[in-house]
């Protein structure tokens, strides 16, 4: 049996600082870090993450100002809001939660944030910065997921990572911090040949497909530590209740791995913890705190 990753304990500690950090800036330096968190629609599970987001902020001292815009904001007002935001000194991140309703171009929308605001690391320059090792805002999920393997395996220097999904939100950013970090680093996605040979050769795989159960037992490197990024809602085949699965087989891969996260109380605990993180650092940067 594997070793399970508390990625909910880590990211308990993790904010445990950061609510030291913060009573101390509210003290010293009468600063307090603030993110504004825009949700545009009705989608149930974007109205999930943004609650855990702001009740996370709430147990750390951190002030969030949520805009909740109906489905048929034009992309005009959103960026307006955005452009708001960016210049009101008293707000020192800025998080639209994604997907945006089709009608928006969610480029758009990312590129209007001021990078300095831009907490999850969305923006073409924060996304350039990490790509040249002048990293500002890292994305969260990535970053949580480094967290996680740096604390479970020390220097990752030199061993083989397989990040299986290529998106600009996890897969691309995770492959760029595992690089810097001197993995030898293959990113494989829906048109990887063989890719279960692919992801036998890792010793970190890091999946994030978004497909329930995707990665099977028997892709996975025995002995390897398996960071699963997936959050799905599945239907149980037996009580006919939804319950949340990642994208790796856990009940195969718990056999076969050195170390893996579950799902719940893996990654998606970090993605959060990090998201204060990057505020707080946001919110010390404009105020000219060294970290
Ligand atoms: N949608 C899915 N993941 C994320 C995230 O990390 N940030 C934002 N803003 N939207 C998301």
């Amino acid at each position: 049996m594997s070793k399970l990753i508390d990625g909910k304990a880590f990211a308990d500690r993790l904010c445990d600082t950061l609510s030291s950090e913060i009573a101390s800036l509210k003290q010293a330096h009468q600063l307090s870090p603030c993110i504004a968190v825009v949700l545009v629609g009705e989608d149930p599970a974007s109205a999930t993450y943004v609650g855990a987001k702001v009740r996370r902020c709430e147990q750390l001292g951190i002030d969030s100002r949520s805009h909740h815009l109906p489905a048929t904001t034009s992309e005009a007002d959103l960026l307006a809001l955005i452009e708001q935001l960016n210049t009101d000194p008293e707000v020192h991140g800025i998080l639209v939660q994604l997907p945006v309703p089709k009608h928006i171009d969610s480029n758009s929308v990312i590129n209007a944030i001021n990078p300095d605001k831009d907490v999850d690391g969305f923006h073409i320059s924060n996304a350039g910065a990490l790509a040249v090792g002048q990293n500002n805002m890292v994305p969260c999920t990535p970053l949580g997921s480094l967290m996680l393997l740096q604390d479970e395996l020390g220097d990752l220097s030199g061993l083989n990572a397989v990040v299986v999904g290529r998106s600009n939100i996890v897969g691309k950013p995770m492959a760029a911090l595992l690089l810097q970090q001197s993995c030898t680093v293959t990113v494989a996605h829906s048109r990887t040949k063989d890719l279960p040979a692919v992801c036998r050769e890792a010793d970190i795989l890091v999946a994030a497909v978004g497909i329930p159960h995707f990665i099977q037992g028997d892709w996975i490197k025995p002995g390897a530590t398996v960071i699963d990024v997936g959050i799905n809602r599945i239907q149980d085949s037996e009580t006919g209740k939804n319950r949340l699965v990642g994208d790796v087989d856990f009940a195969a891969a718990k056999d076969v791995a050195g170390a893996i996260t579950p799902v719940p109380g893996g990654v998606g605990p970090m993605t959060i913890a990090c998201l204060m993180y990057n505020t707080v650092r946001a919110a010390k940067n404009q105020a000219g705190i060294k970290d």
